[in-house]
């Protein structure tokens, strides 16, 4: 059995982790308004893989026989000026998941709960390639500033964050999409 802390704080990962989703998915959708198709599956994609990150912590409640809770989640923002606000919040985000996963494992160490420990460390590798991705993609915004088919360029060269799939990520509830 997880410890129970480690439980409650995992819940409220899933929150967090559904959240990013839903931030994504308006950021996208912004872009895909502006005619902006390359930033828009961009951030298309990292929302799916945020409700993949909620779905393996809630395969992993399941497999571990403990209450898994689906939140409701914040509204995300919207309206954004220039083609840079969206990244730079999302850099902003990916920073503070980075912090939130490394307090889950600070929990699971105190707790002695070695399995959920180990769970943790695959989001921590994960969180390293996030904020290194959205750090790369927000410099090439700010110089796409007045050009934004700069950054569509260079997103068709570079399709940065398709990394294919990854065998060492945990299973998720319903299979990844
Ligand atoms: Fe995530
Ligand atoms: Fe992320």
């Amino acid at each position: 059995m997880p410890a129970t802390a480690f439980v409650e704080r995992l819940n409220q990962q899933i929150a967090h982790e559904f959240g990013a989703h839903q931030q994504y998915v308006a950021v996208a959708v912004h872009y895909d308004a502006e005619t902006l198709p390359r930033l828009a599956t961009f951030f298309y994609a990292q929302a799916l893989e945020e409700r993949n990150h909620a779905m393996m912590m809630v395969q992993y409640l399941l497999d571990a026989g403990v209450d898994a809770t689906i939140p409701g989640v914040e509204a995300p923002r919207t309206q954004f000026d220039d083609i840079v606000e969206p990244v730079a919040l999302a850099l902003e985000q990916e920073r503070r998941v980075s912090d939130q996963i490394e307090d889950l494992a600070k929990v699971a160490r105190a707790e002695g709960d070695y399995l959920s420990e180990q769970f943790t460390l695959w989001f921590l590798k994960e969180q390293v390639e996030e904020v290194a991705t959205m750090s790369d993609l927000l410099r090439i915004v700010e110089r796409s500033r007045d050009n934004p088919m700069l950054a569509e360029e260079y997103l068709a060269r570079e399709q940065p964050g398709e990394a294919g799939a990854d065998p060492t990520a945990p299973p998720a509830a319903g299979g990844a999409l």
